[in-house]
Formats: structure tokens, C-alpha cells, sequence
């Protein structure tokens, strides 16, 4: 968002590449890296993973252009977005900024963990290949009290003094480099774990899908990771979106981003389960397993120290592109709506999700009888009611808000700029704004109720 356009009142993106960076910055991020291998591990492999397919295909794609189209033609927040196509719409916009508040209070918890990583590998400490060590590390540092509340605050910190400097120049131009880069060490990490001895099976446990394993617990799962990943349902792409030039490809933006997301979410677990079957640790590990499978990895590489630094570094970029676009949505709406300084604003929102963090962190130690929702800890409750209840909800109205309240036709003259792009699914895109999007949210909602 650094080059200030003049001839409009609005900053734009510098470029077409810098907005598609920007928005996969957002997409791809702990959700990626750290979240879906162990969704995956959890709900089956190959069973998560042909759902997650299934319901982006069907509902990723439509959304992503929904809310960047929304968002082009308001050129407004998230909340402003939907009060523009309808005043009684404002609230879903909240809805919003509320999933967002949550999910970066505990986002930063794990973006914390990450920090604490970088220095273990610095120091050599996670040059080991003993997955029980790398586990008993892991839980040492999560169980702990201090420790992950100094990182968590730590990574906040970041969060909230990059959104404050605003969030253009330094991460539209750093993402050029970074995120290629990320690319290219996911790949090759990739190519290291799958050739271990035994890779085999965790490539057929991700690939291969046991229909057995495919329950409704599974399907919400999936749906949330599916929102969660492409950050949607919660306004982000619609801010993203109102910095966009009229005369951007829209469905062409729609398309390559989620298949970025998507790309790094497969690689990450192609990272992971190869080496959780190659060393011997539980699919079912939870949130440890990028933490416990990776540095055994490592240990098996030439100069595996310093990919571990190298690769640390860029999750935290990674999850810092994300934490950023978290926060910037919440701060939007407090300074436009409550007309609060955005300084105030930065710093309040801050401090209050750190405090929320603090409990989230201390729910995987200290406080880890306390159960929420179901068998969930704090920490996986937070997880659990803005991934699995209020992104998917965010994704539900926006459907109706676009499909039925703005309506298809102009939305779609938006999208391909008063028909000069060419879009060829534009009748499939209806059907699944206005009908599938809906219907199938809400039937998994009722589902998973019941
Ligand atoms: N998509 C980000 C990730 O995968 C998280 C996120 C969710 C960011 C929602 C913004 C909005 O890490």
C-alpha cells in the first residue's frame, strides 16, 4: 500500500504482483505451516485433505472473489463495506473484526513459539534427531509459564509496532523477496522429508483418503481450516481488495492466491507427515508436530542448522504478513467507527489480545484442566469459535450479502470491470454464491449440532 496513487484519494497497491503478495502474505501464515499438518494428522490425512479440497473448490474460490470484489467497489473497511451495500448489514462486518481479535490472540502465542525457535536453533540447541528430546522440549517450552508469555508478548510487539509504521513499503517490498524465498525452503524441505526412510507411508496418509474417517467433526474442521487459510469470512480480503485498482484481473487474483494458499498448506504437510511416519510420532500429535517433525528433519540435512535458522526466520515472516492483516482489521474499524487515534487504537487492541494470549498460553500449562467447549482447553476454545463458528458464519452472511443484497450482476460487473474481462465461470460463481456457499454452510452448522 506504499504508492500513493494521486489521482485518487485512496493509497493502492505499487503493483499487480505486490497486491497478490500482500494478500497470499495474509493467506499463507501459521495456518499454513503450523495449522493444517496437524488438522490433517488429526481428522485422518487423506480424509481432511479431500474435504478441505472439496469445500475450497466449492466455497474458497467463490468467497475470495466475493470479498475482493466487495471490497474494489466500496473501496472501504470491512464494516464499511457492508454498511455501504446495506445499513442493517454493519454487524456482520463486526462479526468480523471479532473472529479477527480472537484469532491473533492466540496466533500470537504460536508466533511466539516460533521466535522462541529461532533462538534454539541459533544456539544449537534443537540439533538433535531424538524425537522423544523434541517432544519433551516442545511441551517444556508450551507447558511453561514465563517463558511462552515473554515470546507471545515479544511477537505481539512486532505485530503491533509494524502496523503502526504502517503497513506499506516495508511489507509489500520485503514479500517480493520473502515469500518466494519461503517457497523455495518449503520445496526443498519437502524433497528432504519425503525421501526418508519411511516417507512412503506419510505421503499415502496425507494423499490417499479413507472415506471411513469422513465424519461431520471432519467436515467443520475442514471448513474452518478452509477459512482460516485463506483468511476469510472476516473482512480481511475486503480491506486487502478496497486498495486494488480498477483496472486489476479480479478473478485472476481470486484464483492464484488461494492456489498459492493451498500450494504451501500441501507442502507443509508433505514436510510433516513423511516425518512423523519416518520417526516414529503420533498423525494425532496435535499442535506440537511442525515443531517436534521439523528440527528431526533438519538434523538429517547438510547444513541442517542453518536451514533451521533460515526456515525459522521466514515462518516468522510468514506469520507476521498474517498477524499484521489480523490486527489492521480490527484497528480499521476502531478508528473509523469509534473515531479512536490509530496509535490508541494499535496499542489498546494490543495489549488487550495479549492479555487474552497470556491465558490461551498459560491454558497449555498451568491451566490446562480448565476445559471450555467440549474437551477444549482455552486455547483450542479460541481456535475452535472463530475458526469453526464465527469465519464460516462471516463466510454464510457474506453469501447472502453479496449473492442476494448487493445482487450478482453488479458484483460481477465489478469483478470484470464492466465486462472487459473476460469471465468465463461467471454463471458457476452465481450458483455458488447464491445457493451452494449458503446451503452448504449451513448444513454443516446444523450437522455439527445435532
Ligand atoms: N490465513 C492466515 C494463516 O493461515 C491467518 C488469518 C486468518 C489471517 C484470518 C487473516 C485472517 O496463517
Amino acid at each position: 500500500m506504499d504508492n500513493l496513487n494521486q489521482n485518487t484519494q485512496r493509497e493502492q497497491w505499487g503493483s499487480k504482483i505486490g497486491f497478490i503478495l500482500a494478500a497470499s502474505g495474509s493467506a499463507v501464515g501459521l495456518g499454513n505451516l503450523w495449522k493444517f499438518p496437524y488438522m490433517a494428522g488429526r481428522n485422518g490425512g487423506g480424509a481432511f485433505v479431500l474435504v478441505y479440497f472439496i469445500i475450497l473448490f466449492l466455497i474458497g474460490f467463490t468467497l475470495m472473489l466475493a470479498e475482493i470484489t466487495l471490497g474494489r467497489h466500496t473501496q472501504l473497511n470491512a464494516i464499511g463495506a457492508y454498511k455501504k451495500i446495506s445499513k442493517k448489514w454493519a454487524w456482520v462486518g463486526g462479526l468480523g473484526v471479532l473472529a479477527g481479535f480472537i484469532i491473533l490472540s492466540f496466533y500470537s502465542v504460536v508466533g511466539g513459539w516460533v521466535i522462541n525457535y529461532i533462538i534454539k536453533s541459533l544456539t544449537g540447541a534443537i540439533n538433535i534427531a531424538d524425537p522423544e528430546i523434541l517432544g519433551g522440549m516442545f511441551g517444556a517450552l508450551v507447558g511453561g509459564t514465563v517463558e511462552p508469555i515473554v515470546y507471545h508478548g515479544i511477537f505481539m510487539l512486532m505485530t503491533m509496532i509494524i502496523v503502526l509504521g504502517g503497513i506499506g513499503g516495508g511489507i509489500e517490498k520485503s514479500s517480493k523477496i520473502l515469500m518466494p524465498g519461503l517457497f523455495i525452503m518449503i520445496i526443498i524441505i519437502a524433497i528432504r522429508a519425503m525421501t526418508l526412510p519411511g516417507a512412503i507411508e506419510g505421503i499415502k496418509y496425507l494423499l490417499i483418503p479413507n472415506f471411513e474417517a469422513i465424519n461431520i467433526g471432519v467436515v467443520l474442521d475442514a471448513l474452518g481450516q478452509v477459512f482460516f487459510s485463506l483468511s476469510l469470512g472476516m473482512g480481511c480480503m475486503i480491506t486487502y481488495g478496497s486498495y486494488l485498482s480498477k483496472d486489476t484481473n479480479i478473478p485472476e487474483s481470486a484464483t492464484v492466491i488461494p492456489l498459492i494458499d493451498t500450494g504451501v498448506a500441501l507442502l507443509a504437510g508433505l514436510i510433516v507427515m513423511p516425518a512423523v511416519f519416518a520417526f516414529g510420532f503420533e498423525p494425532g500429535g496435535g499442535p506440537g508436530l511442525l515443531f517436534i517433525t521439523l528440527p528431526a528433519i533438519f538434523a538429517q540435512m547438510p547444513l541442517g542448522t542453518v536451514f533451521a535458522i533460515l526456515f525459522f526466520f521466514l515462518v516468522l515472516f510468514a506469520a507476521l504478513s498474517s498477524s499484521i492483516s489480523l490486527l489492521e482489521v480490527c484497528v480499521a474499524y476502531v478508528v473509523d467507527e469509534w473515531k479512536i487515534n490509530r496509535k490508541v487504537a494499535v496499542f489498546g487492541l494490543g495489549f488487550v489480545m495479549f492479555l487474552i494470549g497470556v491465558v490461551a498460553s498459560l491454558s497449555n500449562g498451568p491451566l490446562s484442566h480448565v476445559t471450555f467447549i467440549g474437551e477444549r482447553n482455552f486455547f483450542d476454545s479460541l481456535d475452535f469459535v472463530a475458526s469453526n463458528i464465527l469465519l464460516p458464519l462471516g463466510g454464510l452472511l457474506l453469501c447472502i450479502a453479496v449473492g442476494w443484497i448487493w445482487g450478482t450482476d453488479e458484483a460481477l460487473a465489478e469483478a470484470t470491470n464492466d465486462g472487459k474481462i473476460e469471465f468465463k465461470l461467471a454463471p458457476l460463481w452465481i450458483f455458488l454464491v447464491k445457493y451452494v456457499g449458503p446451503i452448504a454452510i449451513a448444513i454443516v452448522f446444523i450437522r455439527s449440532l445435532m
